[in-house]
């Protein structure tokens, strides 16, 4: 079971009880990955490098949707899990969660990133959208209203996926042919096979952006 970041009892208790073996292991990939880039960046920079303990809890501050968020999250935490399990924006879907199926897709900067392979500590300092953040309002965004209209999809569990990649790629490229939009969406799978239905759902929100449906 993973910790309430904010339950400071819970954080005590464990600070307390010292790292679990299995706190230990699952801390340690991201760990040493995240440790030989700092180390790196601040060998370059002739630097010491700053080291967290592996339990530790860092304070980011997380634009979402044009609102911050200051959260408490351990270094592996990922972006995918602070959203849906912290913050409860459960508009961002998890399927794999290991960068195949592009369900966690969310926009950072403009640009559709997979939220699962993403730390959250990483995304600090950079403006992230997610399906929730293209409603104007009460109503769809133009690309929501496109998936409706052209029924773009079956189960709907890579529907916030596809719309999110849809969206960075229509940020831009204003008028995609169909060779364009399969490039464009080819990180995000559907197992119900929507496909084409998924590609004319683009280029209808592509129209009805240029007509001044812009979210
Ligand atoms: S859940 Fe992130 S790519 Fe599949
Ligand atoms: S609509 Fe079911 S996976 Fe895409």
């Amino acid at each position: 079971m993973t910790r309430d970041p904010n339950d400071r009892d819970d954080q005590t208790a464990t600070n307390r009880r010292g790292l679990s073996r299995r706190g230990f292991l699952t801390t340690m990939g991201t760990g040493v990955l995240a440790g030989t880039a700092a180390s790196q960046l601040s060998a370059e920079a002739g630097e010491v490098p700053e080291v967290l303990a592996a339990d530790a809890f860092a304070k980011v501050a997380l634009s979402i949707n044009g609102r911050t968020h200051e959260v408490l999250v351990e270094p592996r935490w990922s972006l995918a899990y602070v959203l849906r399990d912290v913050l409860e924006l459960t508009g961002t879907k998890v399927g794999c969660d290991r960068g195949e199926c592009g369900a966690c897709t969310v926009l950072m900067d403009g640009v559709p990133r997979y939220a699962c392979l993403t730390l959250a500590v990483e995304a600090e300092g950079t403006a992230i959208v997610t399906v929730e953040g293209l409603m104007d309002g009460e109503d769809l965004g133009p690309v929501q209203q496109a998936f409706v209209e052209k029924d773009a999809y079956q189960c709907g569990y890579c529907t916030s996926g596809q719309i999110m990649a849809a969206e960075g790629l229509l940020r831009t490229t204003g008028d995609p042919d169909v060779e364009r939009v399969r490039h464009g969406m080819s990180g995000n799978l559907c197992r119900c096979g929507a496909y084409p239905h998924i590609v004319q759902a683009v280029q209808r929100a592509a129209e009805m952006k240029r007509a001044g449906g812009a979210s």
